[in-house]
C-alpha cells in the first residue's frame, strides 16, 4: 500500500561515481568500483559516471596518454555494461562547473580535515614539499563532483570511503554556514567481496594502476593469456584451503585469491571455501584463471572494438558531458546565489 500522504524525501536518490583515467584500469577498479557502478544503473536510478581527468594531473601525466587513457577508460565502462543512454558519461574537464565548486568547496574545507586524509598521505610519501597543492585539495574537488548533481550515493572502493566522509563534512558545513538545506548528505556504497583487491605480488598492497610491477595487478587490457598468467604466478602459501573464512586470518594473499574469486563469481567468500577446502592453490588457481578469463576476456575484446573508432567515443563523452552540465549549472547557479556573488549575465 502507498501511502500518498508520506513526506517525500528531500533528494531524490541519485548515483554519483568517478574514476581517474591516470594509467589502464586494473581488476581492483573493476571489482571495487565499474562493476558496482553497472548494477546501479541497472536497478533503474539516476547515475552519473565520470572519467575524472583534473584529478588525474594532481600528479604529473604525459600529455597524449592521458587523452588515450580517457578514451580506454570510457571504453571500459562501456565493454563493463555502463549504457551511455541510459547513465551519463562524461570526462571532469569538460563541464567547467567542477572546477567553479571545487574552489568554493575549498573555502569550505578546513586545513585540519585535508591534513587527516591518508590517501593524501601516501600519494604524498615522504617528500609532501613536493606535493602539488593540486594533490592536497584533491578531496575538495571530489566533494564538488559528488555535490555538484545533488548525487545521495557514491559507489566506491574501501579506500576512497575517508573522502567520501569528507564530502559530507563539507556538505554540512556549507548547509549550517549559510543556513541552508541545499547539499544531501551522501553515501558511500562499498559492497561485494572485493571492495580492496591487493596486489597479485603482496597480499598487503592494494591493486594499484601506478604499481611499478605489471605482474602484480590484472588490467582491463590483458587478453586471456596474460589473464591467466599472472594468476597462474600469484604470490600465495603452501597452505590448502581452510574451510570457513576465519582459517583466511594472517593469509593475505590465500583471502585476496579467495575474495577475487567470489567477486568474479556473484558469490561469498563462504561459498568459495564450501567448494575449494582442502584444496591447495594447485587445484585453486587453474579455476580462478578460468573464471577471470570468462569474464574479463569479452571485457577486453570489447574495449579493444571500441576503441578502434576514438571519435565516436568522443562524440559519447561530448554528449555525456551536455546532460551532465544541463544538471550541474543550475545548482551551481544556485551555490554561487546562496554564497552571496553577483550573477548579472542572465
Ligand atoms: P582510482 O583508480 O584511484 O581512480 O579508483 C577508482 C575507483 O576504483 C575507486 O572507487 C576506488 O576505490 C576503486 N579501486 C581502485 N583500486 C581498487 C582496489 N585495488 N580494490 C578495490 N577498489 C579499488
Ligand atoms: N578519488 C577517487 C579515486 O581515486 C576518484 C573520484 C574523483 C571520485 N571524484 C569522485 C569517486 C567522485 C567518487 C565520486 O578513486
Amino acid at each position: 500500500m502507498t501511502d500518498d500522504n508520506a513526506p517525500k524525501p528531500r533528494f531524490a536518490p541519485r548515483v554519483f561515481s568517478g574514476i581517474q583515467p591516470s594509467g589502464g584500469l586494473t581488476l581492483g577498479n573493476y571489482l571495487g568500483a565499474l562493476k558496482r557502478f553497472v548494477e546501479k544503473q541497472d536497478e533503474g536510478i539516476e547515475t552519473i559516471y565520470c572519467l575524472v581527468d583534473m584529478h588525474a594531473i594532481t600528479v604529473w601525466q604525459d600529455p597524449a596518454k592521458l587523452r588515450h587513457a580517457t578514451r580506454e577508460a570510457a571504453a571500459a565502462f562501456i565493454a563493463a555494461g555502463i549504457d551511455p543512454e541510459r547513465s551519463v558519461l562524461f570526462n571532469q574537464s569538460q563541464v567547467g562547473a567542477h572546477a567553479e565548486l571545487g574552489w568554493v568547496f575549498n573555502c569550505i574545507a578546513r586545513l585540519g580535515w585535508m591534513n587527516r586524509m591518508t590517501q593524501f598521505k601516501d600519494k604524498a610519501g615522504k617528500n609532501a614539499e613536493a606535493a602539488s597543492l593540486g594533490l592536497y585539495a584533491y578531496p575538495a574537488l571530489m566533494a564538488a563532483d559528488i555535490l555538484l548533481y545533488h548525487a545521495t550515493e557514491v559507489p566506491v572502493g574501501d579506500d576512497q570511503k575517508q573522502h567520501v566522509e569528507l564530502t559530507r563534512d563539507i556538505a554540512a558545513k556549507f548547509n549550517h554556514d549559510y543556513g541552508v538545506e541545499f547539499f544531501p548528505l551522501p553515501a558511500p556504497v562499498i559492497e561485494g567481496a572485493a571492495t580492496r583487491v591487493m596486489s597479485l605480488r603482496d597480499g598487503t598492497k592494494k591493486m594499484s594502476k601506478s604499481d611499478p610491477s605489471d605482474a602484480s595487478r590484472i588490467n582491463l587490457t590483458d587478453d586471456a593469456d596474460a589473464i591467466a598468467q599472472k594468476i597462474r604466478r600469484a604470490k600465495t602459501d603452501p597452505d590448502p584451503l581452510p574451510d570457513a573464512v576465519e582459517g583466511l586470518e594472517g593469509r593475505p594473499e590465500a583471502r585476496n585469491l579467495v575474495n577475487i574469486y567470489a567477486a568474479l563469481a556473484g558469490s561469498t567468500p563462504a561459498a568459495v571455501l564450501d567448494e575449494f577446502a582442502g584444496q591447495g592453490f594447485g587445484a585453486f588457481k587453474p579455476r580462478l584463471a578460468d573464471l577471470a578469463v570468462d569474464r574479463l576476456a569479452p571485457i577486453s575484446r570489447e574495449m579493444a572494438r571500441l576503441m578502434a573508432d576514438p571519435a565516436e567515443i568522443d562524440r559519447i563523452l561530448a554528449r555525456g558531458a551536455d546532460r551532465a552540465e544541463a544538471i550541474a549549472r543550475p545548482i551551481l547557479e544556485r551555490t554561487f546565489e546562496i554564497i552571496g556573488m553577483v550573477r548579472s549575465r542572465g
